[in-house]
């Protein structure tokens, strides 16, 4: 924004501006800073900025000025409309990560230590789930996994093992889309002094702002909605214990070097501007479709937030405001007819990953839920006939009649 006091009055335009900083040659975007270090006009101002006496860079792994534009333009956002306990506005700090896997591994290591254990849902991405099953377990770490989705058996969970210290959720959640009440479980969490972290990846902030409920961290896979082009692996770690995140969440983010580079900073930050037309049209198509595919004959099953039989419906509506693009379908013929669905699609695209303009098409049971055995996969509702779809912003008609094809 030219006048920095300008008071954005809608996401659209906070999108757009917030965050940028006026580049020291009058560049219009701000450039990709591609320098591994900065430099001093002396030895003394070097050590200045050692000591934190002057503000200034470093070294791009501590710190970058186009990793900082993607920092405060996230964190802008969600912030965005919030107010903090003393009704000033809230803020909050972010630190970009080369993924949302680092974002996560950083958010875990930060807070917990040997002994100490994360109540989870047990709807999570495959990655998360790795990392919470079988790495940390080997530094002591460990995972309690309950059915969310009831903060009364949250509650229970806590209660029953005074070693838990953190509350780690998604919603919607990977690839069901369920949904767990931020508010309910933040107010249980916090009655028991626990962190709380949320994985807002499928809602992006524009869809939800986990901060309004008192959650303490927020993490992304930038590489999704939030860069909405899939030209970048990235991920963004935020807190809004302003003093936390400056003191101990650094030292320790440089610790792990979990840093992201200035080329897909530089990607995240222009296609951030367009979240909130981009999230509009990816909702809108996914709601038309969801409704398409709960007509079809040869579609058992359709897991879309949006749909009143859903059974998280009722929390989505009440946390985002529109239920989002992700979904998943069940085909009445099972592996072998989701197989041939997938295969026989024209315009939509078969690969992992989600939030891109195109329209995306997984197989979670043998993609990205591969790790997961497969009798908790089922548990889970990650059936073998489990389809996951990213909904994209092509024309609707286009993408109504590919799936009838394909179908
Ligand atoms: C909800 C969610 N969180 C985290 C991740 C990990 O992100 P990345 O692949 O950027 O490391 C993913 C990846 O698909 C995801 O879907």
């Amino acid at each position: 924004m030219a006048d920095k006091d300008f008071k954005p009055s809608g996401f659209g335009t906070l999108a757009i501006h917030a965050g940028h900083i006026q580049d020291p040659n009058y560049a219009h975007l701000t450039p990709i800073y591609a320098s591994s270090t900065f430099v001093y006009d002396s030895a003394e101002q070097g050590m200045r900025r050692f000591s934190g006496e002057e503000p200034g860079y470093i070294y791009s792994r501590w710190g970058n000025p186009t990793f900082t534009e993607a920092e405060n333009k996230v964190a802008s956002m969600e912030t965005f409309g919030l107010t903090d306990s003393a009704g000033a506005p809230l803020q909050a700090r972010a630190l970009l990560q080369a993924s949302g896997m680092a974002a996560i591994s950083t958010l875990l290591l930060m807070n917990l230590k040997t002994g100490d254990k994360v109540l989870s849902h047990f709807s999570l991405y495959g990655g998360t789930e790795e990392l919470l099953q079988n790495v940390l377990p080997a530094l002591g770490i460990s995972a309690v996994i309950a059915d969310l989705r009831d903060p009364g058996r949250a509650e229970a969970a806590i209660k029953a093992d005074p070693a838990i210290r953190m509350l780690y959720f998604e919603t919607p959640a990977n690839p069901t889309v369920q949904c767990v009440d931020i508010d309910a479980l933040t107010k249980v969490a916090k009655l028991h002094g626990l962190i709380v972290a949320c994985d807002n990846t499928f809602a992006t902030p524009y869809l939800q702002q986990p901060f309004r409920y008192g959650v303490d961290f927020i993490v992304h896979s930038t590489t999704k909605f939030l860069n909405g082009h899939g030209t970048a692996i990235g991920g963004i770690l935020l807190g809004r214990d302003l003093e936390f995140m400056k003191t101990k969440a650094t030292r320790i983010h440089k610790s792990l070097g979990g840093n992201s580079n200035p080329f897909d900073a530089f990607m995240l930050v222009n296609g951030m501007k367009t979240l909130e037309v981009r999230m509009d049209r990816h909702c809108h198509n996914a709601m038309e479709i969801a409704r398409f595919l709960e007509r079809h004959p040869a579609v058992a099953k359709v897991n879309y937030n949006g749909l009143p039989t859903h059974p998280d419906h009722a929390i989505a509506r009440k946390q985002m405001r529109h239920p989002g693009a992700m979904m998943s379908f069940e085909l009445k013929g099972g592996l072998q007819a989701g197989i041939d669905c997938m295969n026989r699609l024209r315009l939509c695209t078969r690969t992992v990953s989600l939030g891109t303009c195109d329209t995306l098409l997984c197989h979670p049971a043998s993609m990205t839920h591969k790790s997961v055995p497969a009798a908790q996969r089922e548990k889970y509702g990650i059936t073998d006939g489990l389809i996951r779809m990213s909904v994209g912003m092509e024309n609707i008609q286009d993408i109504l009649a590919d799936l009838d094809q394909a179908l």
